[in-house]
């Protein structure tokens, strides 16, 4: 499984990313927003230090300009992944973009049958928005189910990509369910590392090892 940061966060990525657990990033206009910089510029600084894709999304609405935003995008880094709606114009910018060698992302997937649309314009990697299904109530896991089973049956090459992950829990979930990459905030990635009883038995070590009077080195 692929970890791709959902962040325009560069210190946030340069510190996952020194310990391995970078592979690719995913922006989108929100997060471009919170992070305060211009998009060429940040999207810049974090191709330069991760190798892996890296998502930057295009806001135009018709996919004349999409496509020539994707391509003004593509050019910042070579491992830059245009990320296009789930709309007929998104899908249109899909398939021109990837039939011209561009990776492309996309976004903002909410059912099984807009994901079928999506592999069949070409699409590198399909982002279902886990978090924001299971805020209004419907199962943002079984998506990431359905879609798998779907793309198995029919060897679509588009990666799932698990999206809007709020815990922990929707890791490995969607690790279980086999998305092929999860993007996630830098603090839920860095939760995974948390478990009560690995803090608690580290405790029990310490005091121990402190009555022994023993050092090491
Ligand atoms: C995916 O590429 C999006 O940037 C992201 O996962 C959206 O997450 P949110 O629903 O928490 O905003």
């Amino acid at each position: 499984m692929k970890f791709f940061v959902d962040t325009a966060d560069v210190a946030a990525i340069r510190e996952l990313n020194d310990l391995g657990m970078v592979d690719g990033v995913t922006t989108n206009p929100s997060l471009i927003l919170k992070s305060g910089r211009d998009i060429a510029e940040v999207t810049k600084e974090i191709c330069d230090i991760v190798s892996g894709p890296v998502s930057a999304e295009v806001v135009a609405a018709n996919a004349d300009d999409m496509i020539r935003e994707g391509k003004h995008l593509a050019k910042i880094a070579s491992n830059i992944t245009v990320k296009v709606p789930l709309t007929w114009d998104g899908l249109k910018a899909c398939k021109v973009l990837s039939s011209e060698g561009h990776m492309v992302n996309v976004t903002l997937c909410f059912s099984a049958a807009q994901a079928i649309l999506a592999a069949k314009a070409g699409a590198t990697f399909i982002s279902p928005f886990i978090g924001r299904l299971d805020d209004i109530n419907l199962d943002g896991m079984q998506l990431i189910e359905d879609i798998r089973t779907i793309y198995d049956n029919y060897s679509f090459e588009t990666q799932i990509l698990a999206a809007s992950i709020r815990s922990v829990n929707h890791i490995t979930d969607a690790a279980r369910v086999g998305a092929d990459v999860i993007t996630a905030p830098p603090a839920v990635i860095k939760g995974m590392v948390n478990h009560v009883l690995t803090d608690k038995g580290l405790d029990q070590f310490n005091a121990d090892w402190a009555k022994t009077g023993q050092k090491i080195g």
